[in-house]
């Protein structure tokens, strides 16, 4: 960005790709975290007078115009953010998108309506990518420029990620620059002891990055949906909680070559029912009642996380502890975080639920070292693998 900034922007039509893929409950954005991360980037260039055309996604629609998915909340809170007009344009690179891309003045931003809207956009044929982007190119003209800003789906080879910034000379905006300047501080030599707190639903989604990081961590603390069927692995009876049945062998030679490396829960809240005024019990995890589902981790296993949190030189965080969006399983999600604020580790929240928890729990977001906005990309960026988002840009 400071490279296309040092060229002058004034004038110029310069494309952004952001992540501007917030909650939403009806129209109202739950979170608009990633909206707030993108200002820097936006604001530098239109004060050096570009004329902005950012592009995002909203949700994975089926390639065709969804109301329900239309960045129209989107282009509302980042004008308030932005204190300025941003257009909405309703399509994406049709009629509206033209034209409100010619209406634009040095120093304004546009935004195009859900890139997704297009099947081009995740196509799997490279041809039809190519196309489109060739089509969003067009909308910025001679002399244009890319920035790719959105971390969070830097993982995705998508046209408006990956295809455009091999058409227009193509740079790494502030926040992506930000985001692989703190991972590159996990996967290079993090201080020790490097402790990894995981949860969420699914095992299987999370598979992959215990496997790359077991060898380098020194501590993997495992709560959320995904620590039932380690629990199952390890013999305990866990009643109705969430269980991938096919996972426990997987979890069983995890545990075997991790040797104390893997902490499970030692004890759970458990509830006879998935709702906010279920009945609750908290029960040691020798003891998990059949028929009640787990839905949180403990307060013996929030102390023993939080000793393991206090003496840690570094934490990647990601994924809640337990069903944190309903008051009485949030402690967990709760009491981990807060150990990681008291921490003296240099911190780092990977996006997604965790970074939403952050903020839906109250904590001192500025007392996390950082919170990525990336919840998919961050997690392949620790499992080593190439995101083609930033390499077509390391490629130049
Ligand atoms: C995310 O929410 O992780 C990013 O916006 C990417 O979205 P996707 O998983 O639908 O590609």
């Amino acid at each position: 960005l400071d490279d296309l900034l040092g060229e002058g922007v004034s004038g110029r039509r310069v494309l952004v790709r952001a992540d501007l893929n917030v909650p939403l409950d009806g129209e109202t954005i739950t979170d608009d975290g990633r909206i707030r991360a993108s200002l820097p980037t936006l604001r530098r260039l239109t004060e050096g007078g570009a004329r902005v055309v950012v592009t995002a996604h909203l949700g994975r629609p089926k390639g065709e115009p969804d109301p329900k998915y239309s960045l129209r909340p989107v282009a509302a809170r980042l004008a308030e953010l932005l204190g300025g007009r941003v257009e909405l344009a309703s399509d994406v690179v049709g009629h509206s998108a033209k034209s409100t891309v010619e209406g634009l003045g040095d120093g304004e931003v546009a935004l195009l309506e859900n890139i997704r809207f297009d099947p081009r956009e995740t196509s799997k044929v490279e041809t039809e990518r190519g196309e489109f982007a060739r089509e969003l190119v067009s909308l910025v003209g001679e002399g244009g420029a890319f920035v790719s800003d959105g971390f969070g789906v830097v993982h995705r080879k998508q046209a408006s990620v990956y295809d455009v910034a091999s058409l227009l000379p193509a740079y790494a905006g502030g926040l992506v620059l930000a985001e692989v300047e703190v991972l590159r501080r996990l996967t290079g030599t993090p201080d020790r002891p490097f402790v990894v707190v995981l949860g969420g639903a699914k095992v299987s989604d999370k598979l992959a990055v215990i496997e790359s990081l077991l060898p380098r961590v020194d501590r993997l603390l495992v709560g959320g949906g995904m620590c039932y069927t380690f629990m199952a692995a390890e013999g305990l009876g866990i009643g109705d909680s969430l269980l991938e049945a096919d996972m426990i062998d997987t979890c069983k030679r995890l545990l075997a070559e991790a040797g104390d490396k893997i902490m499970l829960p030692a004890d759970v809240v458990m509830a006879d029912d998935f709702s906010a005024d279920a009945s609750t019990q908290t029960v040691l995890a020798a003891q998990m009642r059949e028929n009640w589902k787990g839905l949180d981790i403990g307060p013996i296993t929030v102390e023993r996380y939080a000793d393991a949190l206090a003496e840690a030189g570094t934490v990647f965080w990601n994924g809640p502890m337990g069903v944190f969006e309903l008051a009485p399983f949030a402690e967990g999600t709760r009491g981990v975080a807060q150990a990681i604020v008291d921490s003296e580790a240099f911190s780092v929240v990977g996006g997604g639920d965790s970074a939403a928890a952050v903020r839906a729990l109250g904590l001192p977001e500025d007392r996390f070292s950082h919170i990525s906005t990336g919840g998919g990309a961050s997690l392949e960026f620790l499992e080593g693998k190439e995101l083609p988002g930033i390499a077509v840009l390391e490629r130049g």
